[in-house]
């Protein structure tokens, strides 16, 4: 052999083998963000189930909250689990959440299951990434939920007209399923608002189908065809709303188009009239919006806010229930307002929507207790850093909002109901501000209808406590499972004031 000339004998061929293998395979974890930081501590369970039946177990249980508080405890306030087959993140660290939920299309992205996509639809709002998810949000706020759009929209106009005609349709000493009244005003409320719909029995076909489809949200995603399990009839009702939907954009579009024959003549009066949110889609329509597209975006609008708010709107109650302190200081606050107004029948307007402060404060406190959306999924586009920790790119985290607001660190007594607290900490009150109270989120998917939400809320609980009183009918459990914290139904018999009062 002569000197400078390497031979490789077979051993150096196997060593140069296995370090290529090692040093490709570290290079492809680097790349994918696997390789060199370190996750939170925790525990990633039994293969492929994980944590997850642990995680289910503890929200079918009456206290979810020890699957989060055990793992605080032993691992901090940001662990690694592992439910829903992947590895998880789980953050009770409103540092961390505050980060994330700001880093929304840079450095995270919003995650949902692919069979949630299916059911919402790939152009609904919660599912859009990107500029056209900022477009699409701004508009959502802009035309249809900010404070400037529901006063031009008369739209508390409306809200104070179908919160009283189903109080009114309460018949004294009668039985109320008080989740089903709410559910009827919110659903009623957004279809109105979306494709200016109101009638009734229309209305009441959509929200049975609604109500099949948003149980798919909770389902094992069996193939379609097996249409008779909760995921089948979820995409069947799915298609049934579709549908719907598609005829209300075929007749809009009709009308449309022969109002534009009359533009000359009408064009002042077009232009006074308020638009709802489908004249805005369709308008948009030469940026490409398919009739599917406004569909999915539609259908995603009336799924967001139908639940949730009818859901505070039902728990609210039974707290002012299960506190008569609260009860009475919230009708005390009522009467005042309506004792003012000139003309009782008169609707609500929003100089006294603003003067509410203890309403509000009992409205911050069911939110903050009752946590009805416990907290988001995002996933990492990039490597996250935080407070010596790296959370590989691609990871999915998770955001709970829940640990946060029920954290003695955060606020005193946390898991005690004391709507009082929210009149010493006012600041705490700013939505989407630099706080620890996130029950909307925040960053670019803060939730667009943070204040109609309060707006309802408030209308209705002025007509219930100034009109009504009641009792539970009969003990109603919270229920955490499959979908998040919610009495079942709430059943309460109503008796009029005036009557009771004047007898
Ligand atoms: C008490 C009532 C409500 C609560 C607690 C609530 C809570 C939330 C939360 C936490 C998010 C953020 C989800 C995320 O970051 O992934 C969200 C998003 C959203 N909410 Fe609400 N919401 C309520 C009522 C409403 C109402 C009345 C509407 C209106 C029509 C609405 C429409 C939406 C939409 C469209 C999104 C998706 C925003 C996006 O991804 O850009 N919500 N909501």
């Amino acid at each position: 052999m002569a000197l400078g000339v390497w031979s490789p004998s077979l051993i150096d061929v196997v060593l140069f083998v296995i370090a290529a293998v090692v040093v490709w395979k570290l290079e492809r974890r680097r790349r994918r963000g696997w390789a060199t930081g370190r996750l939170p501590p925790g525990s990633e369970g039994l293969p492929v189930v994980g944590e997850t039946l642990q995680l289910i177990a503890a929200y079918k249980s009456e206290n979810p909250e020890p699957f989060i508080d055990e793992r605080v405890r032993r691992h901090g306030r940001l662990f690694t689990t592992h439910v829903f087959g992947e590895r998880t993140v789980f953050s009770a660290d409103p540092e961390f959440n505050r980060m994330v939920l700001g880093a929304e299309d840079r450095t995270v992205e919003g995650s949902y299951p692919s069979s949630l996509s299916t059911l919402l639809g790939t152009h609904s709002l919660v599912v859009m990434k990107g500029a056209r998810h900022k477009r699409m949000h701004s508009l959502t706020l802009a035309r249809l939920t900010s404070p400037t759009a529901i006063r031009e929209a008369k739209l508390l106009l409306h809200i104070d007209r179908l919160v009283r005609r189903t109080l009114d349709s309460w018949a004294s000493s009668s039985l109320v399923l008080l989740l089903d009244e709410a559910k009827k005003i919110t659903f009623e409320l957004t279809v109105k608002q979306l494709v200016s719909y109101d009638q009734r029995k229309w209305i009441e076909s959509l929200r049975r189908e609604y109500l099949l489809l948003i149980n798919g949200f909770f389902s094992i995603p069996f193939p379609s065809f097996l249409s008779f399990t909760t995921y089948g009839r979820a995409l069947k009702a799915r298609r049934k709303v579709e549908e719907a939907l598609k005829e209300v954009i075929r007749k809009r579009k009709l009308e449309k188009a022969t109002t534009r024959f009359d533009v000359d003549v009408n064009e002042s009066q077009n232009n006074k009239k308020k638009k709802d949110m489908l004249e805005e889609l369709l308008e948009g329509e030469a940026e490409g919006m398919t009739d599917e597209a406004v569909v999915d975006f539609l259908l995603s609008l009336l799924v967001a806010g139908y639940e949730t708010t009818s859901t505070i709107m039902t728990l609210a109650v039974k707290f002012l229930t299960d506190h008569p302190r609260a009860l009475a200081q919230l009708r005390e606050e009522q009467e005042g307002i309506r004792k003012k107004k000139k003309d009782e029948e008169a609707a609500l307007d929003w100089d006294e929507y603003k003067s509410m402060p203890f309403t509000q404060c009992v409205i911050n406190e069911t939110l903050r207790v009752v946590n009805i959306i416990g907290g988001v999924f995002r996933r990492a586009k990039t490597e996250l850093h935080f407070k010596g920790y790296t959370i590989p790119m691609g990871c999915k985290v998770f955001l709970s909002f829940r640990a946060v607001h029920l954290d003695n660190e955060y606020f005193d007594d946390a898991r005690t109901f004391d709507p009082w607290r929210w009149q010493k900490n006012a600041a705490a009150q700013q939505v989407g501000g630099p706080t620890v109270y996130t029950p909307f989120g925040g960053g670019s998917r803060l939730c667009p209808g943070y204040e109609l939400a309060r707006v309802v809320i408030s209308v209705f609980l002025h007509y219930l406590v100034t009109r009504f009183n009641w009792e539970e009918a009969e003990k109603d459990r919270l229920v955490f499972f499959p979908t998040t914290r919610t009495l079942k139904s709430y059943p309460i018999n109503v008796r009029r004031r005036e009557e009771e009062e004047g007898a």
